[in-house]
């Protein structure tokens, strides 16, 4: 996403603004993950095994959020969770309903977007704050990959309707983060202009 490389990851206010919601979008990953894999065909155990993997990788990665944001002296309190956050996470639980495979869109938008841009991100952001504020970036850039290959292979083992609204569910996600990120952009030049004031 090249309007992902545009943004000013080094202005700290648009970071920290990014890491809040970031945390927002992923505190609930490892729930949903665990919903859609207890609604999993109980005879593929490569489907389920995958994602009880998957929920051990995803623990503890909405803490790493906090915690780069908070060695750049930001605290969640100072954050409200944007509506297009909520609306990452919140739709899942009625797409598991569904069917549990349909979680796979989201996973899969969200992990290609890290890694297509999340490497070059983490140099980047070293140039600008110390590393103990880069590690959700970190992680991700290191990770993401694998992730991404597993669930297009569990993808593939869908019916051909399943997979049509896999597909409707990753697009929804890219649109839905592009929105999100032009309203953390927003955010941050609303909170420069105040403390400029
Ligand atoms: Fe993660």
């Amino acid at each position: 996403m090249d309007y992902m490389n545009s943004l000013p990851w080094e202005n700290s206010e648009f970071y920290k603004a990014w890491l809040a919601q970031t945390y927002y979008y992923t505190r609930y990953t490892t729930r949903m993950i665990a919903m859609s894999a207890a609604w999993s065909p109980s005879g593929n155990h490569e489907y389920f095994m995958t994602l009880v993997d998957h929920i051990r990788e995803e623990h503890g990665h909405d803490q790493i959020a906090i915690n780069d944001l908070k060695a750049l002296d930001g605290s969640i309190d100072q954050y409200q969770e944007n509506g297009l956050s909520r609306s990452i996470w919140e739709t899942q639980f009625y797409k598991i309903l569904k069917h549990p495979s349909y979680l796979f869109g989201c996973g899969i938008a969200l992990e290609t977007l890290a890694a297509k841009n999340l490497p070059q991100l983490y140099d980047r952001l070293l140039k600008a704050y110390p590393a103990k504020a880069c590690n959700f970036v970190k992680v991700h850039a290191q990770e993401d990959p694998q992730h991404v290959s597993k669930l297009l292979g569990l993808t593939e083992q869908c019916s051909v309707s399943d997979r049509e609204e896999i597909l409707r569910s990753y697009d929804q996600i890219v649109d839905l983060y592009y929105y999100l990120l032009m309203a953390v952009h927003t955010e941050s030049k609303e909170r420069s202009a105040a403390t400029a004031a």
